[in-house]
């Protein structure tokens, strides 16, 4: 088979990896990749929104199967033209795809079939949202309805700070058309846990626990970013978790959305909250989680093309997922002053030193090649994942893996899966 991953990050490189241990590829492309990808595919100079570009791509190079990695193309609709052209493709439609382009929708969904999640309220007039932030109880959670890089959520703990944020979402238009419509939710306390899943339309089959790092500083302080590191599993995701949300949550949300007419086809991230009252759906995405990905997938054991083909078939039911009875420590390696402003083009040296290095991956998110030499292109530059026995052993691990890289002004968090010492 012919394989074209569209994407360029982290996320999208632990994707080729995988398709390039698959027993049915004989040929894999990336559209924009990275200079990290190029080790198992061809990249191609074609972004991840020219849509008509990949589509002829696909054509004219009887391409078997497409994975989409990012959401933006997923939400703006990118599988629509592919299935038109007769091409396979692995994600939602649009119709679908909308579980994470809009909040909005996401949380009437969940209210609609009685799916756990925090308390809301929709606005599309900054006065009425302002009326009812008058007489909220605080902390609140203010949300942008549509995609807004990570960063459309906003924690206000007075009413002053939530004045703030409806003005900078919804009248200084920070985050564009996006915050035009805005989500405010109750606050929740509690565990965060990440849980991806592939779905067909009509059954769902969940992939191993994860945990994110989202702040860019140690101790979950500093500004919300892409994702500083990721462990998996989750030791807090217990068999008592598992059951309610299977009760509850995964085949509620696949139901739901078939119900109206939305049949979602693609991966399914189920973004948790383990409150006292039980687990609550965060969010929804409609994609791998970057970093999620980068140790959800090194632990998985199935041929992962075989199971991207069974969820376009619609023959998931006879799929047995499973993943390595082990676990996984990303830690992301980024620009010093990320997610705000960093310097580029530092060489990066110590790449090879992952070379035939059992269990040790480094995933490339913003790099870039000039001549011979990697340097970095980004904030977050690479993610380096190591497995191990258990997580204690998978972090000292990864941490150990992160000496082996340097460029100038290289930073990572040094709490990574802290975590897991409370367990
Ligand atoms: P989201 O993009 O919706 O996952 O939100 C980003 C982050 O904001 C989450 O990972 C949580 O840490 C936090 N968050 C979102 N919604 C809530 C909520 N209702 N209560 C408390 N924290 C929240
Ligand atoms: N790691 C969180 C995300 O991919 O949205």
């Amino acid at each position: 088979m012919k394989v074209l991953i569209v994407g360029g990050g982290g996320r999208e490189h632990a994707i080729a990896r995988q398709v390039a241990q698959s027993k049915k590829v004989d040929k894999i492309y990336c559209a924009p990749g990275n200079a990290g990808i190029e080790e198992y595919a061809e990249c191609i100079n074609i972004g991840v929104m020219e849509f008509d570009k990949l589509v002829s791509f696909a054509k004219e190079k009887e391409i078997d199967l497409t994975v989409i990695g990012p959401d933006d193309p997923l939400v703006g609709g990118i599988v629509d033209p592919f299935e038109a052209a007769g091409l396979r493709v692995f994600g939602p439609r649009k119709n679908a795809a909308i579980l994470e382009g809009s909040k909005a929708f996401s949380k009437d969904l969940m209210k609609k079939y009685k799916i756990p999640t925090a308390a809301y309220e929709t606005f599309e007039n900054p006065d009425a949202a302002i009326a009812y932030l008058e007489q909220a109880q605080y902390p609140i959670v203010l949300k942008a309805d549509g995609l807004a890089l990570g960063k459309g959520v906003l924690i206000c703990n007075t009413l002053e700070e939530a004045k703030d944020g409806v003005k900078l979402m919804m009248l200084d238009m920070q985050f564009g058309e996006a915050g035009s419509r805005i989500v405010v939710e109750e606050f929740m306390t509690g565990r965060e846990v990440s849980v991806l899943a592939f779905v067909d339309g009509k059954t769902i089959k969940t992939m191993t626990s994860a945990q994110d790092h989202k702040r860019a500083e140690d101790g979950d302080k500093g500004l919300n970013t892409g994702g500083m590191g990721t462990f998996s599993p989750s030791p807090f995701y217990t068999k008592e978790v598992d059951d309610f949300c299977n009760q509850y949550i995964y085949q509620a949300t696949v139901d739901a959305l078939a119900l109206e007419g939305r049949e979602f086809k693609g991966i399914i991230f189920f973004g948790l909250m383990l409150t006292e009252k039980g687990p609550r759906v965060l969010e929804y995405n409609a994609r791998f989680g970057d970093p999620e990905a980068q140790v959800v997938l090194p632990r998985m054991k199935n041929d992962i093309v075989e199971v991207f083909e069974a969820c376009i078939d619609g023959t998931l039911d006879s799929i047995d997922l499973e993943f390595e009875d082990n676990a996984a420590v990303c830690v992301v390696l980024a620009s010093k002053g990320y997610p705000v402003s960093y310097e580029k083009g530092k060489v990066i040296k110590g790449l090879e030193s992952f070379k035939e290095k059992e269990g040790y991956y480094v995933f490339h998110a913003g790099t870039s090649k000039t001549e011979d030499k990697i340097v970095t292109n980004g904030g977050r530059v690479l993610g380096v994942t190591a497995k191990g026995i258990d997580l204690k052993q998978a972090r000292a691990n990864a941490y150990e893996a992160t000496k082996w890289i340097d460029f100038s002004n290289k930073y990572c968090r040094s709490d990574i899966g802290k975590a897991i010492d409370e367990v």
